[in-house]
């Protein structure tokens, strides 16, 4: 028996159809048509799942939909416009941040979310805080370059407005 459910996905109230047992990561891909959101492991393990739920990074692959009734989510394609991620992926581009690319939607979405809390990271502190995202292809150095370039890239955008709004 399916039970209708309510979300607010990147920014938009949609109603769902969901089944008991039927995953976030299936309804964004499946029936909403979102699919940066990639399936792995589908055991919340890899994080190649990760969108943000109620503003914090979440499995989709573990969450299930039904449980989700009034949630927020937000996934890669509701951060088209964002300018932190804006960074982020140039950086993944210059700095070899990607190889197959399927991790990639993850570690975007969860770098995201780190820079957004933490400044003046170094690179121990970003492999540690991405150690939840697994990457099969680039053996994790490129990534690591390309968060961290994003990181001074977007602490020099900050203080530059800063030093205009004073
Ligand atoms: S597919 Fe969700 S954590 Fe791997
Ligand atoms: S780039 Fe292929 S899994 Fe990370």
């Amino acid at each position: 028996m399916k039970t209708e459910i309510t979300l607010t996905i990147n920014g938009k109230q949609r109603k769902a159809l969901v089944e008991p047992r039927q995953s976030l990561a299936d309804l964004l891909r499946e029936d909403m048509r979102l699919t940066a959101t990639h399936l792995g492991c589908e055991h919340g393990v890899c994080g190649a799942c990760t969108i943000l739920l109620n503003g914090e990074p979440a499995r989709a692959c573990i969450a299930l939909a039904i449980t989700l009734d009034g949630s927020e989510v937000r996934t890669l394609e509701g951060l088209q416009d964002d300018p932190l991620m804006g960074v982020l992926k140039q950086s993944f581009h210059e700095e070899h941040g990607l190889q197959c690319g399927f991790c990639t939607p993850g570690m975007l979405i969860s770098s995201h979310d780190l820079l957004q809390r933490k400044k003046g990271l170094d690179e121990e502190q970003i492999r540690v805080a991405m150690s939840g995202n697994l990457c099969r292809c680039t053996g994790y150095q490129g990534i690591v370059r390309s968060i961290k370039a994003a990181a001074d890239k977007w602490a020099e955008k900050m203080t530059a407005s800063e030093e205009v709004a004073s």
